[in-house]
């Protein structure tokens, strides 16, 4: 557990996601694809983790309550109201970009957390924020593509273990999918 922190709906932070994804280059070390990511934040709904301050911060207090854009779901104090695309960027601890093409299922299409709040249960809590919003919509399946197991890489094992234990099924490793790496697809009913 590393501080408190609150999971807020929002757009458009591709800030926080540069910011996080240049963190993390054992996962996002290729610069065409962080580029991608963050072009993507502009277009599907991000749920970044906020950080919780001792004090209620200007960002928070500027809102008013609007449950349907930020809520508390984290162990932090509520933020009811605390709009998202004020969050400093430094306060955004991990970021989920949502994609729904279809009316029934979703992906995950990214997720990171920034290194130091590892193992802090922010990706969890990020995905049951994420699954709670789907199924109040009739959405029952989620999933997800990461790196598949026959490329041995230690820091996306870590990443399968993480799904894994959040409920997610292998489904197929694609060689192709991907240049060069190949592509494991996880899903998870809700
Ligand atoms: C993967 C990631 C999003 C997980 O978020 P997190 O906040 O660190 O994970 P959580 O604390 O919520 O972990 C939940 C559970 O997943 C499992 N888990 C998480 N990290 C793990 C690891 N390194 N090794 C094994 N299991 C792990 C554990 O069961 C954990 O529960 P526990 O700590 O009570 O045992 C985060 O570590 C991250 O940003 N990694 C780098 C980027 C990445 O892999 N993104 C996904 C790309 S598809």
């Amino acid at each position: 557990m590393s501080g408190t922190y609150t999971v807020v709906r929002t757009l458009g932070r591709a800030d926080a996601a540069h910011d996080i994804l240049e963190e993390l280059p054992e996962w996002f070390g290729i610069d065409r694809f962080t580029h991608e990511y963050v072009e993507a934040a502009a277009r599907f709904p991000n749920y970044v983790a906020v950080a919780a301050p001792e004090a209620e911060p200007a960002w928070a207090a500027s809102g008013g309550p609007d449950p349907a854009r930020a809520r508390e779901v984290g162990p932090g104090p509520a933020h009811l109201g605390a709009d998202g695309g004020a969050v400093p960027t430094a306060d955004v601890l991990g970021v989920l970009l949502l994609d729904q093409r279809y009316p029934t299922s979703a992906e995950v299409h990214l997720l990171a957390v920034r290194r130091k709040h590892h193992r802090s249960g922010i990706g969890r809590t990020l995905l049951e924020r994420v699954e709670d919003d789907l199924r109040a919509q009739g959405v029952r399946l989620l999933s997800v593509k990461t790196l598949g197991p026959s490329a041995s890489d230690p820091g996306f094992d870590q990443t399968r273990a993480f799904y894994a234990a959040c409920g997610f099924h292998p489904v197929e490793e694609f060689p192709d999918l991907w240049a060069g790496d190949p592509c494991l697809l996880m899903v998870k009913a809700l």
